[in-house]
């Protein structure tokens, strides 16, 4: 058999699909199996909906639907029509941020940003059927998202001081990070290899979530970069290449 007997590839068959996305109808063309994930960033622009794993585990690409949080790497497009999806940039603008993110930055409760966009849209929903929950029922809410980067406990002081800023009790922020997390003056080495550089904060220690000490079992390990995670070397070596297909 040669390549011309495979004929001319089939242009995958599309779906003329509408979604409402904050507010705003989309029409897009899109193939049957278009995530929804890939639809925003891709199709729509809305780069704040982060993709992590694709595999419905870290939480990352999380969407509300109706106003309910769904990993938009688990949905197709075509599923969410008819439906009102709201992201991370449905949550506020810069001239008026929403209470999560402001809670956020009140608390220091994000580093590098990757997680955070799932994190929002999380405690958002979760906030509206519980308006008032204590720092464990905080932590049990966020337990579907994972960051690698911040500390947990800051984002669980970001849940309540959220809950706070939507009833309307919160207290002025504090100019320095809440709950004594130190603030470090040094280039701190830490297990992963990496430093914090100086004037850094030294984030707050959560069950597996310092850096370079999260739990080698935790969902979304197997994800990890293997320069910087040692639990990396637990993982099945990949088939040897044996020059035969598979
Ligand atoms: S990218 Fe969807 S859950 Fe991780
Ligand atoms: S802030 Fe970096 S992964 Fe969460």
């Amino acid at each position: 058999m040669t390549d011309t007997d495979l004929g001319d590839p089939v242009p995958e068959a599309t779906l003329d699909v509408t979604l409402r996305v904050n507010g705003t109808q989309h029409r897009i063309d899109v193939p049957g199996r278009r995530l929804l994930s890939d639809a925003l960033r891709h199709d729509l622009g809305l780069t704040g909906t982060h993709v992590g794993c694709e595999h419905g585990v870290c939480g990352a690409c999380t969407v509300l639907l109706d106003g309910r949080p769904v990993p938009a790497c688990l949905m197709f497009a075509a599923s969410a029509q008819g439906h009102e999806v709201t992201t991370v940039e449905g949550l506020g603008t810069l001239e008026a941020l929403g209470p999560v993110q402001q809670a956020f930055i009140d608390c220091h409760g994000l580093q590098c940003g990757f997680c955070t966009p799932g994190f929002l849209t999380t405690i958002t929903a979760y906030l509206e059927e519980h308006p008032d929950p204590t720092p464990e029922e905080a932590r049990e809410a966020i337990s579907g998202n994972l960051c690698r980067c911040t500390g947990y406990q800051n984002i669980v002081k970001a849940v309540c001081r959220a809950a706070e800023l939507r009833r309307g009790t919160a207290e002025p922020a504090a100019a320095d990070p809440p709950g004594g997390d130190e603030v470090v003056d040094e280039v701190v080495p830490h297990r992963s290899g990496t430093t914090a550089r100086a004037g850094e904060q030294a984030s707050g220690a959560g069950p597996g979530d310092v850096v370079g000490a999260a739990d080698p079992d935790a969902p979304g390990a197997a994800d990890r970069d293997t320069d910087t995670d040692p639990s990396a070397a637990r993982r099945p070596a990949p088939p040897e290449a044996t020059g035969e297909a598979r």
